[in-house]
């Protein structure tokens, strides 16, 4: 594959936009206008708790449901009118990666390679590098570690060159070993390879530390698309454990807007500025200070603030 630095990688270019997406099955409407587009290089995050329309969006992008509304385009081609161009730029594992356990891990790329155009020897070596699975290809698949096969799953969706890959929770049942080396190396296609990659999952910390922008899905409707680092910044928060708290507040009042007691913490917004004349003040007034930790909030508090005080479910 082509020797790709971050610089060269022209992240303005749109490789994948959807427009309208809708999906009606039976009486339920269960996707309600789904609007997004994703850039080279970048790693996008789906976001949203159980039930909220992952899947059925994902399978919709992929081409395994049909929109009942809306279009998807992938590198410009229409993925209902131009089909084939379109599924030509796109790579992914809905649910389980089809794997045959009896065959090995070479054998079963392979297989897959005869069904596409073009996929040659030297191209199944890229992938089980790009994968990392080198050592291990020539083994039965039923040897495999569960992020093993995510890993030879994501080479199979790799062999035909795609622009985009769409990855529905790629971390589910990995052990956190897995669920870091499965970060690396979404990461590394994004970054070296020029790949986007569309990735679902409920937990916020996990697209805190994989992904470039997310969008909060709820209902079937996304309620926020924004690059992580900004909604990092809104959402941490600062916990305090100072005593005597009643002294303590009035003083972190005069540097934070929102001064909130939790039990044996004061919580305020994370400003890294304020930390330390803040800390100053406080010990002037002879306040113990026995913790402080910086936290995210939670997937939970994250839809409360967005969808003002309305539940995930
Ligand atoms: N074929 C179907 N028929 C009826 N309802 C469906 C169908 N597929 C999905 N749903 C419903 O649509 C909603 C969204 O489901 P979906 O699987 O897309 O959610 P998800 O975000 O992927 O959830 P999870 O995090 O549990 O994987 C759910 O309420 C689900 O029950
Ligand atoms: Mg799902």
């Amino acid at each position: 594959m082509s020797e790709m630095t971050m610089s060269e990688i022209t992240k303005s270019e749109i490789t994948m936009s959807v427009r309208g997406l809708r999906k009606t099955i039976g009486k339920r409407e269960i996707i309600k206008g789904i609007d997004f587009s994703l850039h080279r290089g970048e790693v996008f995050g789906f976001l949203g708790p159980n039930g909220s329309g992952k899947t059925t969006t994902i399978r919709m992008l992929v081409g395994l449901i049909e929109p009942t509304a809306g279009t998807i385009e992938v590198c410009g081609y229409n993925l209902k009118t131009q089909f084939t161009k379109a599924i030509r730029n796109l790579g992914c594992i809905v649910e389980n990666p089809e794997l045959y356990g009896f065959l090995s891990g070479r054998d079963n790329l392979q297989y897959f390679a005869r069904m596409i155009d073009g996929v040659d020897e030297a191209r199944i070596e890229e992938v089980v590098q790009l994968v990392g699975l080198q050592a291990r290809i020539n083994d039965l698949v039923k040897t495999y570690s569960l992020g093993m096969r995510q890993r030879l799953g994501i080479a199979q969706a790799l062999l035909n060159r795609p622009k985009v890959l769409i990855l529905d929770e790629p971390t589910n049942g990995l052990d956190p070993a897995g669920i870091r080396e499965m970060r690396e190396f979404v990461r590394y296609l994004a970054d070296h390879e020029g790949l986007t990659v569309f990735v679902s999952s409920h937990l916020l910390s996990e697209v805190q530390l994989l992904c470039d922008r997310v969008a909060i899905i709820s209902k079937g409707t996304v309620i926020h698309v924004t690059e992580v680092r900004a909604l990092l910044e809104q959402n941490e928060r600062m916990y305090w454990h100072l005593q005597p708290q009643e002294l303590a507040k009035p003083i972190l009042e005069t540097y934070f807007e929102n001064v909130i007691s939790d039990g044996n913490h004061l919580v305020t917004a994370f400003d890294e500025a304020k930390i330390d004349p803040c800390l100053r003040t406080l010990l002037q007034h002879n306040i113990s200070v026995i913790e402080m930790s910086r936290k995210l909030s939670s997937l939970e508090e994250l839809f409360l603030e967005l969808t003002g005080g309305e539940s995930i479910d």
